[in-house]
């Protein structure tokens, strides 16, 4: 399963979505989650985002372990999303921005 860090937080560029074979990205105000129960692990997304914010749950950068959690429980209520939508105005900005948990929008 492939897991959506914090660097997504304020980013959301959306490249993600339009590579995933199985449409299972769900998006929040500010950030978007992978459904760990739809992840086919195909890994199409990772390299497509600017931010690098998507990795395997298995070689999440340390302090990255809550986003696990985060992926699985938001998942269950954000609606699903397929193609990318609107961005940010400032996503670059805030990419590579510290500590962007406590601005995560749910
Ligand atoms: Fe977020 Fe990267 Fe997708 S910033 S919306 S995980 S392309």
């Amino acid at each position: 399963t492939f897991v959506v860090t914090e660097n997504c937080i304020k980013c959301k560029y959306q490249d993600c979505v339009e590579v995933c074979p199985v449409d299972c990205f769900y998006e929040g105000p500010n950030f978007l989650v992978i459904n760990p129960d739809e992840c086919i692990d195909c890994a199409l997304c990772e390299p497509e985002c600017p931010a690098n914010a998507i990795f395997s749950e298995d070689e999440l950068p340390a302090g990255q372990e809550v986003f696990i959690e985060i992926n699985a429980d938001l998942s269950q209520k954000w609606p699903n999303i397929t193609q990318i939508g609107e961005q940010p105005a400032d996503r670059e900005e805030w990419n590579g921005k510290p500590d962007k948990l406590k601005l995560l929008e749910r």
